[in-house]
C-alpha cells in the first residue's frame, strides 16, 4: 500500500477520531472499541511529533495535550449572559405567562419551549468558521474570564462543527451556550478519593464543577469528568427563527443537547412538563433544580426584551425543597464566636439534593421543643438550593419507646465554664470569653470574605495555628509572618501556601476602616451596622468616646447595638486587640478622599440600582474625588440621577420631577 503522505493522513484521523468522540460523548453510542480508538489516538500523536507544524488548534490531541496554564483574561460578551427570575408555584407561571401576551401585539400565538435546568456552571462558547475559538464564564453577565483551555478538555464539546450538507445555513460565527455539569455519581467518586486524601470535600456537583473550571492547569481539568448541555445558539450571519429549531441546530452540528426538551402549545402544557419533571427528578444521573421555559419565536423574544439582569421572554420554575428521611444520631451543642451555643443534629448520613447530609441546624432550644425533636428520632429534613439543610418535623410513628425530651447542656460542651441565659433570649451563651471555640470562631470571622477577606485562612487552618499556639487571637494574625520558617515545616503546609498566605494577610490591611469595625466582632454590629458606624464617627477612637445616645442618634441604630459597642470597649482586653492591630497597620478610620480636581464641582448626584462596573463605594468616592456630592434622595435640586440595575423608587421620582437620568455609560463618559 502507498504511504499517505503525513498532513492527508493527520486529516484523516483527525476526521475519524472526532466522529469516534461524537458518536461516545454526544451520542452515547460508540461504534469501535477503546482499544481501537486509543490505536487512532496515537498514531495521530505520532504523526504530530514527526510534523509539529501540522498541529492545529482544534486537533482533537489538543484537548489535554496543552501544558498551557489559564490566564483567565476578560471576555466581553456580545450579547449578555442574562440570569432567569424565578417562579415556585402554579400561578406564578400563569402570572408569566400573562406578562408575557401583555408584552406581545394583541392576539399573539405564544408558544413555549421547556427544558431541564441543569445545575451546573454556565459557559460561552465562541466558535469562528467552524472552530473553538474561545470560551468564557459568565461572570458578572457583562464580562466573564476566558477558560477556553479548561473548556478544550471537555470531550463533549466540539473543537470543530460538523457541518451535515441538509445545513442550509453558513455559521460562521456563532456563539453557543450551555451549562457544565458533573454527573452525581463522579461527583461521590472525587469526593471519597478526597476525603481519604484529607483534601476537603465539595458540598455539591455544581461547586466542584465551578471549582474545577477555575482551575490553573487543564491537566487536572482534564482528569475531572465534566460535561456539557447547550441550549443556546446565536449566529452573526443567519437569520434564526425559533429556540426550538435552534435546538435541533445545535444537535445537527455536533452539541450535546438535553433530549428531555419539549414544545408547548400553551401554559398548561408547560406545567404538565414542570410537574412531571419535578416527580422524574430524581431518576436523572444529574442534578437539575427545575425547568428553564423560554418563549419559542425568536421574534417574539426580542419583542419582549429584558428587565434588567433576566429576559421577559423565559423564566426558571424551581422546584420545591428536596425532602428526605433520616435518624438523627445526636444532638450537640456548637460554641460560636460570641459564645452562643446551637444545637446541630447529627444525623444517620443521606443522599439528598445532590450532596451527603450528616448534620442540619436546629437553629435553638424553642424550636427543638416547638417540633418535639428527640434523639434517635426519625426526621425529616430538607435541603433548598444552598442553605443548610434543616430538620422539618418528627416522624412519630417511628418514635423509640424510651425516647428523652433534649435538655439544655448545663456547662459550654467546649471549656466546661458556666452558662448563661439573657432575659428575653432563646440563646443561651458559654460566659467564658477565652473559651476556644469562641477563640476560633472570631478568628474564622475576622478572616472571612465579607470581614478582611484573607484568603487561604479557613476553618482548618485557624484550628491548627490555634492549637499549636501561632495564634490566641485576631491580632496575631499579623504577627504570623515572625514565625516563617516554622509554618513551613507544618506537614501539608509547605512555603508557596505560607508564602501566599502571609501575601494575602499582608493585603488584608488595606481593608477600609468600615470592614475593620465588622471584622473586630462587636456583637450585633454586622456589616450594614459597621458601615454606619464608620460614616458617622469616622475613627474609632470617635466611636470609642462616643456616649450611648450618640450613636443611638444614628438612624436604625437601636440601645441594643449601642450597648454591645459601649460593653465591647469597656473591655481592656478588647482595647489591647485593637493598638496591636493598629500597629500592624490596619485602617481604624475612614479615608478621606482627596479632591483631584473640580470637573463636578457643585453637581449633585444620587445613585440607585446596581452598577455593573463599580461598587456604589466606588462610584460615590469618584464623584467625591471629581468635586461632586453624592445625596441619599432625590429632590428637585438633585442636578443628575445615576441608575444601575434594579433600580429603587428613586428612578421614578426622578423622572416624575425631570431630573436627568444618566445610565451607567453616561456616568462613566462624564467621570472619564
Ligand atoms: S437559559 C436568559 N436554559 O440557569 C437565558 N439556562 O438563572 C438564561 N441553566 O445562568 C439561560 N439550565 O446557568 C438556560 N436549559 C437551560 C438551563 C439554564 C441551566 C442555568 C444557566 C443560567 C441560569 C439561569
Amino acid at each position: 500500500m502507498m504511504k499517505k503522505n503525513p498532513q492527508q493522513r493527520i486529516e484523516e484521523l483527525r476526521k475519524l477520531i472526532n466522529e469516534h468522540d461524537y458518536r461516545y460523548y454526544v451520542l452515547a453510542e460508540p461504534i469501535i472499541s477503546d482499544y481501537e480508538y486509543d490505536q487512532l489516538v496515537n498514531e495521530l500523536i505520532q504523526l504530530e511529533k514527526e510534523n509539529p507544524h501540522l498541529i492545529t488548534p482544534d486537533s482533537p490531541t489538543q484537548r489535554v495535550g496543552s501544558d498551557l496554564t489559564n490566564v483567565f483574561n476578560p471576555v466581553v460578551h456580545k450579547i449578555p449572559m442574562l440570569s432567569l427570575s424565578n417562579t415556585y408555584s402554579e400561578e406564578e407561571m400563569y402570572e408569566f405567562d400573562r406578562r408575557v401576551k401583555e408584552g406581545l401585539p394583541r392576539g399573539e400565538k405564544v408558544e413555549y419551549v421547556c427544558e431541564l435546568k441543569i445545575d451546573g456552571v454556565s459557559v460561552s462558547l465562541r466558535y469562528k468558521n467552524g472552530i473553538l475559538v474561545t470560551a468564557a464564564t459568565r461572570g458578572d453577565g457583562t464580562t466573564g474570564e476566558e477558560i477556553t483551555n479548561n473548556v478544550k478538555t471537555i470531550r463533549s464539546v466540539p473543537l470543530s462543527l460538523r457541518k451535515p450538507s441538509s445545513l442550509k445555513l453558513n455559521l460562521d460565527d456563532i456563539e453557543v451556550r450551555g451549562e457544565i455539569y458533573m454527573e452525581i455519581e463522579a461527583f461521590k467518586k472525587i469526593n471519597e478519593e478526597r476525603e481519604l486524601n484529607g483534601e476537603k470535600t465539595f458540598a455539591n456537583p455544581r461547586n466542584l464543577t465551578a471549582g474545577t473550571i477555575k482551575l490553573l492547569e487543564p491537566q487536572l481539568v482534564a482528569k475531572r469528568p465534566l460535561k456539557i448541555f447547550v441550549y443556546y445558539l446565536y449566529s452573526e450571519t443567519d437569520e434564526l427563527s425559533t429556540h426550538f429549531e435552534n435546538l435541533k441546530i445545535l444537535s445537527e452540528i455536533g452539541f450535546r443537547v438535553n433530549p428531555n426538551y419539549r414544545l408547548c402549545k400553551n401554559i398548561e402544557e408547560v406545567m404538565d412538563f414542570c410537574n412531571e419533571w419535578e416527580e422524574k427528578r430524581d431518576k436523572l444521573p444529574y442534578e437539575i433544580d427545575g425547568v428553564v421555559v423560554k418563549v419559542n419565536s425568536l421574534k417574539q423574544q426580542r419583542i419582549l426584551g429584558n428587565i434588567a439582569k433576566s429576559p421577559r421572554w423565559a423564566v426558571a420554575y424551581k422546584f420545591k425543597a428536596k425532602q428526605a428521611k433520616t435518624r438523627l444520631k445526636k444532638i450537640i451543642w456548637q460554641v460560636g464566636r460570641t459564645g452562643t451555643l446551637t444545637p446541630v443534629a447529627e444525623l444517620e448520613p443521606v443522599f439528598l439534593a445532590g450532596s451527603t447530609i450528616s448534620r442540619a441546624t436546629l437553629h435553638n432550644i424553642d424550636e427543638i421543643r416547638r417540633k418535639d425533636i428527640r434523639e434517635n428520632d426519625i426526621v425529616v429534613i430538607e435541603k433548598g438550593g444552598d442553605v443548610i439543610p434543616k430538620v422539618v418535623e418528627v416522624d412519630l410513628s417511628q418514635r423509640p419507646k424510651d425516647s428523652q425530651v433534649v435538655k439544655l447542656p448545663s456547662k459550654c460542651p467546649v471549656c466546661n465554664s458556666n452558662l448563661f441565659r439573657p432575659e428575653n433570649e432563646v440563646a443561651i451563651y458559654c460566659e467564658n470569653n477565652l473559651c476556644p471555640a469562641q477563640v476560633k470562631g472570631r478568628i474564622e470571622h475576622f478572616a472571612s470574605r465579607g470581614a478582611m477577606d484573607i484568603t487561604g485562612l479557613g476553618e482548618a487552618l485557624i484550628n491548627l495555628f490555634v492549637d499549636r499556639g501561632f495564634l490566641k487571637d485576631y491580632s496575631d494574625i499579623y504577627q504570623l509572618k515572625e514565625h516563617r520558617e516554622e509554618l513551613i515545616k507544618i506537614e501539608r503546609l509547605g512555603e508557596k501556601s505560607v508564602d501566599n498566605l502571609l501575601a494575602a494577610i499582608e493585603k488584608s490591611k488595606e481593608k477600609p476602616f468600615d470592614r475593620v469595625l465588622f471584622a473586630i466582632g462587636i456583637r450585633y454590629v454586622g456589616a450594614g451596622v459597621a458601615k454606619k458606624l464608620a460614616d458617622h464617627f469616622k475613627s474609632i477612637d470617635a466611636l470609642i468616646n462616643a456616649s450611648e445616645e450618640e450613636i443611638e442618634s444614628i438612624h436604625e441604630i437601636g440601645p441594643s447595638i449601642s450597648k454591645s459597642v459601649k460593653r465591647f470597649f469597656s473591655d481592656k482586653n478588647n482595647l489591647k486587640l485593637i493598638e496591636k492591630l493598629k500597629k500592624a497597620g490596619l485602617k481604624f478610620k475612614i479615608d478621606e478622599i482627596r479632591i483631584t480636581s473640580d470637573k463636578l464641582k457643585g453637581k449633585s448626584f444620587v445613585l440607585t440600582g446596581t452598577l455593573s462596573s463599580m461598587s456604589r463605594e466606588e462610584a460615590k468616592e469618584k464623584i467625591i474625588s471629581l468635586g461632586g456630592h453624592v445625596l441619599s434622595a432625590v429632590s428637585k435640586n438633585t442636578d443628575y440621577v445615576v441608575v444601575g440595575d434594579n433600580p429603587g423608587s428613586k428612578f421614578d421620582k426622578a423622572k416624575k420631577l425631570g431630573i436627568t437620568i444618566l445610565t451607567e455609560e453616561d456616568f462613566l463618559k462624564m467621570i472619564e
